[in-house]
């Protein structure tokens, strides 16, 4: 593969309404984004991915987007997105923006005209059709509860929404609709933004009267014509958000000579605790030999023909310590073999802010203290549906967005140091010891350890194309590979569990020279024919023939 610069970056996500507070109104902003550029700067991250700034009236926090050439008026103005722009340059990171086209706010122009008659010009920007028998013209559910079509009395049709009702889908089978988005795309484009995180866009051009939501017959030219209207003239980076991906169809976005997309985004690591096919709120726990499955499918097929992000935690998942570690007793020892066990594999990692310092799932008692519209409307049907209090919370406490969102901790002050004023949702209480300031004082902690991992990236081309290989595939508690580029070899061992465990090399694996990498224990063995591996144990191998 041609190396391109953005093969060896790390992406650092920062859902604004969370990150930092700079004027006491208790939402995040982009002056405070500002303030803490240094911070960023200091771990070593190279693309900031910012979740939509744009002007919303926050049914979805941005993700219905009323006005694309506008700031978010809590978030601040041009000027400031501006000089966003210009200081994370001055610091060598890009700024990567959130692309939301799948659908706009309800509040938007185009859609406050499409809904005003059947011959409107801007009725076909979105996806409208007659009631059948009287009813909704298909079955679709929406992802965010109930169906997926909404009646308009004025006009007699229904519309799509696959989001919320707030969040009419655009028809990109209207050249107009796509020619709109191109011009936008080249708005921010000429700016000198880094890229684009593209929201959901499997589900560009899908054909609703099949029943085909994701990956329609369209999809791929509509984004080879997105590729050369605009992304073709700039120097950027594009992750596609991805949730109906699989290996083969990640080639035909990520490949090289396929003018679509640099990398996409899947799911499927982050769905396997949940039943299949019964929606993310039915969980279950872990296997941690499908987890091995997975990400080293993903790792081997797409090994020279496709591009693929790494990553555990975002806005929309619950935080990964709590969920595949253990948020207690082993807080930072579990994140550290969990940020290991990622960082050394191919593909392109991204940090979710207040990973890098082990935040932890939030647990609050009342529905109320929740704010996400997901969370709600599911608590809402299954209240309805006769499901109890408790039993819904308990799936929230597991899987609830919010999780995710509770404000960044920058230090032991009142809320946190996210904000002067009232926080727009309850900071974690565990911030006295979870936070920026304890992590940089600590040598140990989970943020230095971050910091060294994407320095290693930097450091060993081997990170960024070795061959990957899976060792030990049935072990039920060590998940252990390889990377091989030329003479030199990487070995990743890591026990997933606090039971301690043994790992012994396979015959096949010879070395000259072995030094440590990195480990989260200070005293990780260099014998390594057999290893006692003490809890949650992570250790980088460097392994050379001569
Ligand atoms: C995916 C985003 O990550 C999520 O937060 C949002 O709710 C949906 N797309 C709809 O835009």
């Amino acid at each position: 593969m041609k190396k391109k610069w953005w093969h060896e970056s790390v992406v650092y996500q920062i859902y604004p309404r969370s990150f930092n507070d700079s004027n006491g109104d208790g939402i995040g902003d982009i002056q405070g984004i500002i303030q803490r550029l240094d911070y960023l700067k200091e771990l070593g991250i190279d693309i900031i991915w910012l979740s939509p700034v744009y002007q919303s009236p926050n049914d979805d926090n941005g993700y219905d987007i009323s006005d694309y050439y506008n700031i978010m008026d809590e978030f601040g103005t041009m000027a400031d997105m501006e000089e966003l722009l210009e200081e994370a340059k001055q610091r060598g990171i890009r700024i990567v923006m959130d692309l939301v086209v799948n659908h706009t706010s309800d509040e938007h122009m185009w859609f406050v005209e499409s809904k005003k008659s059947k011959d409107n010009p801007y009725r076909n920007f979105y996806v409208w059709r007659d009631p059948v028998d009287g009813k909704e013209p298909s079955e679709q559910g929406s992802f965010f509860g109930g169906s997926a079509w909404e009646y308009d009395e004025k006009t007699g049709q229904y519309f799509l929404h696959i989001f919320s009702k707030k969040q009419p889908d655009l028809n990109w089978d209207n050249v107009n609709v796509r020619d709109e988005v191109y011009k936008m795309m080249n708005f921010w484009l000429d700016k000198g933004i880094g890229g684009f995180r593209m929201d959901v866009i499997d589900l560009v051009g899908k054909d609703i009267d099949q029943g085909v939501i994701a990956n329609g017959s369209n999809l791929h030219k509509y984004l080879q014509e997105m590729h050369k209207k605009t992304l073709a003239n700039y120097e950027v980076v594009t992750v596609g958000e991805t949730p109906f991906v699989n290996t083969e169809i990640a080639k035909l976005y990520s490949g090289e000579d396929r003018n679509e997309l640099d990398m996409v985004f899947t799911f499927e690591h982050v769905c396997l605790d949940e039943v299949p096919n019964k929606g993310k709120w039915n969980c279950r726990k872990l296997n941690l030999q499908e987890l091995k499955q997975v990400l080293s499918k993903w790792q081997v097929e797409l090994h020279n023909k496709g591009w693929n992000s790494l990553y555990w935690n975002n806005h929309d998942q619950p935080r990964i310590i709590s969920r595949f570690g253990n948020d207690q007793e082993y807080r930072v020892l579990s994140g550290k073999m969990l940020a290991i066990l990622l960082h050394m594999m191919q593909g392109t990692p991204y940090i979710y802010q207040g990973e890098e310092i082990g935040m932890t799932n939030i647990r609050f008692e009342s529905i109320d203290d929740y704010k996400d519209i997901e969370t709600l409307n599911m608590y809402k049907e299954k209240i309805e549906n006769g499901y109890k209090h408790d039993d819904i919370m308990e799936t929230i406490y597991i899987k609830g967005r919010d999780n995710a969102r509770t404000p960044m901790q920058w230090d032991e002050s009142v809320n946190a140091g996210f904000t002067d004023g009232n926080p727009w949702i309850k900071v974690n209480p565990n911030y006295k010891n979870i936070n920026v300031l304890e992590a940089l004082k600590d040598e140990d902690s989970l943020f230095y350890h971050y910091k060294k991992l994407i320095h290693l990236r930097k450091t060993n081309e081997i990170v960024i194309f070795g061959d990957y290989k899976l060792l030990l595939e049935d072990h039920p508690s060590i998940f252990a590979y390889t990377r091989t580029l030329g003479k030199e070899k990487l070995l990743v061992v890591c026990n997933f569990y606090e039971e301690e465990t043994k790992f012994e090399l396979p015959k096949d694996i010879s070395y000259k020279n072995i030094e440590i990498l990195i480990s989260n224990y200070k005293d990780s063995t260099t014998d390594i024919q057999k290893i006692n591996l003490k809890p949650f144990e992570a250790v980088v191998y460097k392994l050379t023939k001569e």
